[in-house]
């Protein structure tokens, strides 16, 4: 999580946060567990947020430390800002409506604050739940490991660089695989505004609609096998379409589909690809023995448990 708060703070906001990571981790974990209890509990459900019950007093207090961070990253690139520094954060400052206002520092607030949470927790959990099926899978790892070092030159070899992605394709296929079987979003929801029919049912207006990443994900008739982690079954085969290319539109969909797809699906692919690469280039992973880990579904599906690996530096 650290990691991944930190690549989207840099690359996104320019932002240093290194010395504010605990403080923002803490917090973000209160915010999403908040969010969980009200979901999983109709009374705090309706309670509004503002009923300074304990609960509620810890959600304010890490929203107000979050708030802390992303208005000191305003701030200090609106102080400093004459010219676009290039990045997103330059683009939402300089953004203008059509009647030529800028976003109000609120609406910036709000924008900043989307793009920390979504685009660091679920690319974290992506590379757990890699880690965590490498681990249980000692062929596909060595074939992974294999592909990382012939690409790289080996543990004294060289960093990955965007370049290297079309190089890696067993790599890509360990990141798909893991989405697939555990998609950090294993479900999408939609309301009806309408009356309306979807696939022949009726839908009335305000019933909602469930897509589940999980079941559709792990259905027989997209994956062979589909409860086996096989990043080989990404790869381009002779003489057919690779399986990306061949699946219906919302078989294999963990970054949401349609007008609400995922602003930051092709950012995490690569982070993810090239932080794995990173990662196993340089250190050998042992899964820890005796550790129970399965999915939980909270706000986003995390590990029942913390995973356990131990790294080990690897010789050349
Ligand atoms: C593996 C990592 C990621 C996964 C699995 C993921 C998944 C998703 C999914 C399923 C949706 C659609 C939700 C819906 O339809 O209701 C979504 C939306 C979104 N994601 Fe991601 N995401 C990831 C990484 C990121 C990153 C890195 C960023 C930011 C850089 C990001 C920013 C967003 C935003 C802003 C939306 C809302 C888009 C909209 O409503 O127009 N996500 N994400």
């Amino acid at each position: 999580m650290g990691l991944t708060l930190h690549i989207v703070a840099k690359t996104l906001f320019g932002a240093e946060v290194t010395a504010e990571l605990a403080a923002i981790g803490a917090a973000t974990e209160t915010i999403l567990s908040h969010i969980q209890s009200r979901i999983d509990n109709l009374f705090l459900f309706l309670l509004p947020d503002t009923v300074p019950t304990p609960g509620n007093r810890r959600y304010q207090r890490a929203v107000r430390r979050l708030e802390e961070t992303v208005y000191r990253v305003i701030d200090e690139r609106q102080a400093a800002l004459a010219a676009d520094a290039g990045d997103l954060l330059s683009m939402l400052l300089l953004a203008r409506d059509e009647d030529g206002s800028p976003m109000t520092r609120r609406q910036l607030r709000d924008e900043v604050m989307t793009l920390f949470l979504a685009g660091h927790e679920t690319t974290a959990l992506t590379l757990s739940w890699a880690f965590l099926l490498l681990g249980q899978h000692p062929e596909a790892y060595e074939q992974l490991l294999a592909e990382i070092d012939s690409v790289l030159g080996g543990p004294d070899g060289r960093p990955p660089e965007a370049d290297d992605l079309a190089r890696l394709p067993f790599t890509h296929g360990v990141i798909d695989e893991s989405l697939r079987l555990y998609p950090p979003a294993a479900a999408v929801t939609r309301l009806a505004i309408r009356d309306t029919e979807v696939g022949g049912m009726r839908l009335p207006k305000r019933g909602q609609v469930i897509a589940s990443q999980w079941v559709l994900h792990r259905d027989p008739r997209y994956f062979d096998d589909p409860e086996s982690f096989r990043p080989e079954r990404w790869l381009p085969d002779q003489g057919q379409e690779p399986l990306a290319r061949r699946l219906p539109r919302f078989a294999f969909f963990p970054f949401g589909g349609g007008q609400r797809l995922c602003i930051g699906a092709g950012f995490a692919t690569t982070e993810a690809v090239l932080l794995l690469a990173s990662v196993c280039r340089r250190f050998r992973l042992e899964l820890l023995p005796g550790q129970a880990i399965t999915p939980k579904l909270s706000f986003t599906l995390r590990p029942s448990a913390p995973i356990r690996v131990r790294l080990h530096a690897r010789a050349a």
